[in-house]
């Protein structure tokens, strides 16, 4: 058997595609632009391409977008001023501070000062606890890109056997709650568990979030099998710089019914997502119903 190939690239212009609509259409009817804050602190090189790739898209679907780019020196007061402004500014409706933070700024305290409705990452514990407890939150963009794949090709997961490898508070925890909400049997798998393999056998979705290279192989995955691989990691091979996933998806393509590629697979959506999440925060913000198919 050979997987089918989940395009997230494809997945994610048709994603961004929506959102454009329903930008459009807040601006025509109701004079709205929804706007995006994106805060960085430092030099951090791979964090720079983020930023700027999130500025990019966003003034793409029609958004305002606001980049606030700081010295690494920054103090923990200049940078909660900064969020208290962006916090009351109408003009902002979805505020990202891109992780990982420089180490003399603590970034659960820099997080949580974030006005949890703002908050487009869902990482504020105020949204963390919304989601646990089955409310209304703003939900991580990377599992909720998972979700929308996940439903676009299964329909229904209800009943569904459901294995996330990885327990970090951006991917496993929320992909796990998330999984949950749609009535699929969840087991969160991680380097302790034992017989990894024989865990991720059970399951009809494997989600691989665990940073570990190729580490999923095809003898992990039960035949017919949705794949779903977070992981984005460079190696070293054959002399050249290489991106792969968690999965090692030759072997694991064998067994699938169906496997997201790495690249090409999650990482176009969680920018996707932020833009929806945005778009979901604006028309919270100002008492519209929200989009279709654009949140859990
Ligand atoms: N750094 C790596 N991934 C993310 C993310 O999803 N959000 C933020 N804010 N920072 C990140």
């Amino acid at each position: 058997m050979t997987a089918k190939r989940i395009d997230g690239k494809a997945f994610a212009a048709g994603v961004r595609a929506r959102v454009a609509e329903e930008v459009a259409r807040l601006k025509e009817g109701h004079g709205i632009v929804p706007g995006l804050a994106v805060v960085l602190v430092g030099e951090d090189p791979a964090s720079q391409v983020y930023v700027g790739a999130k500025g990019k898209q966003t003034v793409e679907v029609g958004m305002a977008s606001f980049e606030h780019r700081l010295p690494a020196e920054t103090s923990e007061a200049e940078l909660l001023a900064l969020i208290d402004r962006l916090n009351h500014d109408p003009a902002v409706h979805g505020i990202l501070v891109q992780l990982p933070l420089p180490a003399h700024l603590n970034a659960d305290l820099v997080i949580n000062a974030l006005d949890p409705a703002k908050d487009v990452d869902g990482f504020h514990i105020s949204n963390v606890g919304r989601l646990g407890t089955g409310q209304k939150s703003m939900v991580p963009c990377t599992p909720l890109g998972c979700l929308m794949m996940l439903r676009d090709h299964l329909g229904s997961l209800s009943g569904l056997n459901a294995v996330v490898v990885g327990r970090s508070n951006i991917v496993g925890k929320p992909m796990a709650q998330l999984l949950l909400g749609e009535s699929c049997t969840v087991t969160v798998a991680h380097s302790r568990t034992r017989d990894l393999a024989a865990v991720c056998r059970g399951a009809d979705i494997l989600v691989a979030a665990v940073g570990r290279p190729e580490m999923i192989t095809g003898d992990f995955v039960k035949p017919g099998a949705t794949v779903i691989d977070v992981g984005i990691n460079r190696i070293e091979r054959d002399g050249k710089t290489k991106l792969v996933g968690d999965v090692d998806y030759a072997s694991a393509a064998e067994v699938a019914g169906a496997i997201t590629p790495v690249p090409g697979g999650v990482g176009p959506m969680t920018i996707a997502c932020l833009l929806a999440n945005t778009l979901t925060a604006c028309c919270r913000a100002n008492g519209l119903p929200e989009p279709q198919g654009l949140t859990a």
